[in-house]
């Protein structure tokens, strides 16, 4: 206290009052009043403004925001060149509605989408507003182009919450209940060395095994597989832990894919758009999808989605698809700044500095026994608690406890899984802001034990 926010370093956190202070409780009063209660709020953040990784809130605390608005803001928050185009756009066009007119605009981004994704096949992009949208797009171009109507999810996957997507997503309960019937005819399999994987330990045998059972249990018994449309996969788990997968599931999901006519969905809503450290999470397991869906960190904030899908399925008639907004002017010039950014600079930022804040952590398993598995790609890294290493059961109290005093101290992470840190800054953070945000969740750590 008593210092000003500029004589300390603008780049890190820095406390000025309680935590609430008294404009945030204020406004959290209001909230809890207006708001619908089915939000979660981890801890008190009241955000007034944001800059590159730092927030500061309504009471001049500024944060360093090591969940980018989760997986959001890619280029951090209010890019100068992100909010310049956006700026230029909003003042030439705001909307116009692309799915009954002509913008350019529209047309440079899925020209640009078409181009980067992954895979050496012609594609067709489909806009929506958020990740659910594009994953309902998805699923229903598979269900068209295949004349099928079956889909086979994970557990533990999260894809949404309209109803499609929600009937995919199996995350948690409560995200369900009181909302069925879903969608019929999805079925879920485990997904490789989740939580909730009822097979073996390792890796890639717990992968094959994945697969199997929907080769031999789905397929010639729920899901006949002449009638399974796609297979809808997060090529890293996002919402259900920060889980990476093995090369050799996706090998074994392409080979069943293609032995049965099945379209292969890559909901690379979360672990797309360079966060991985490559441009698309399918890089790293060389990969490709027929039908890819984006959103999160495509426009750095604004609300866009993407179904991109292979040219040749994208074959559905005038008025099958579309959204009002989607793609709108605004939002597609913020996405193309965002991706010219990427494709500069931030997304080999994101494999550096990703594999910096792992060389840190990869000993913590090593030091502190609640600390089951430290895993990730580029900037998507969790950090599983458990109470001992042996059961690997989960500390999700111990975990929500990290939580709650790494806000206290200045730095916002958010949990995954049911005990996961989750660490996906904006691709921009620096190695001074990495070695800030484990510094600090290591006597975070050291205090929650200490208190357990
Ligand atoms: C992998 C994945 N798919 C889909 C979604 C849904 O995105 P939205 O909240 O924009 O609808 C999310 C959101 O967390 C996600 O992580």
């Amino acid at each position: 206290m008593g210092k000003t926010i500029d004589q300390v370093r603008p780049d890190l956190p820095h406390l000025v009052t309680e935590l609430p202070g008294p404009r945030a409780r204020a406004v959290i009063a209001r909230d809890e009043r207006v708001v619908s209660p089915s939000y979660t709020r981890s801890y008190p953040l009241v955000c007034e403004k944001g800059e590159g990784a730092m927030v500061e809130d309504v009471d001049g605390n500024r944060f360093l925001d090591f969940n980018a608005g989760i997986a959001v803001v890619a280029t951090g928050h209010c890019h100068p060149r992100v909010v310049d185009a956006i700026q230029k756009q909003a003042a030439r066009l705001i909307h116009m509605s692309g799915t009954d007119f002509y913008y350019e605009e529209l047309v440079l981004l899925a020209e640009k989408l078409a181009e980067i994704a992954p895979g050496r096949v012609d594609r067709r992009v489909s806009f929506g507003n958020s990740g659910a949208e594009a994953m309902e797009g998805s699923l229903k171009l598979a269900r068209y182009a295949t004349g099928r109507d079956k889909i086979i999810a994970f557990y533990g996957g999260f894809h949404g919450r309209t109803m499609g997507a929600l009937s995919l997503t199996s995350r948690k309960a409560v995200q369900r209940a009181g909302f069925g019937p879903m969608m019929p005819g999805v079925v879920h399999a485990p997904y490789p060395y989740c939580y909730r994987c009822p097979y073996g330990k390792e890796p890639e045998s717990c992968a094959v095994e994945c697969v199997k059972f929907i080769e031999d249990t789905l397929l010639k018994t729920v899901a006949p597989a002449q009638e399974v449309a796609a297979i809808a996969v997060e090529p890293v788990l996002g919402e259900g832990g920060y889980v990476v997968p093995p090369k050799k599931f996706f090998d074994e999901l392409a080979r069943v894919a293609r032995q049965n006519g099945i379209l292969l969905i890559f909901d690379e809503v979360q672990c797309g758009m360079g966060r991985t450290g490559r441009m698309w999470a399918a890089e790293h397991f060389d990969a490709v999808p027929d039908i890819l869906a984006v959103a999160k960190g495509i426009a750095s904030g604004l609300p866009l989605g993407a179904t991109v899908a292979r040219a040749d399925l994208m074959t559905w008639p005038p008025g099958a698809h579309a959204s009002t907004f989607g793609g709108n002017p605004v939002a597609c010039a913020a996405a193309r700044t965002t991706i010219a950014l990427l494709e500069e600079e931030l997304v080999e930022n994101a494999a550096r500095m990703g594999a910096h804040l792992m060389d840190r952590m990869l000993d913590w398993p090593d030091r502190f026994p609640v600390v089951g598995d430290v895993r990730g790609l580029g900037l998507m890294i969790g950090i599983e608690l458990v109470q001992d290493q042996a059961t690997k059961e989960k500390a999700p109290r111990l975990r929500d406890k990290v939580l709650g005093l790494a806000f206290e101290r200045g730095v916002l992470a958010l949990g995954a899984g049911d005990s996961t840190l989750r660490l996906c800054p904006p691709l921009v953070i620096t190695r001074d802001q990495c070695d800030f945000a484990i510094e600090t969740l290591e006597g975070c750590l050291k205090e929650a034990i200490a208190e357990a």
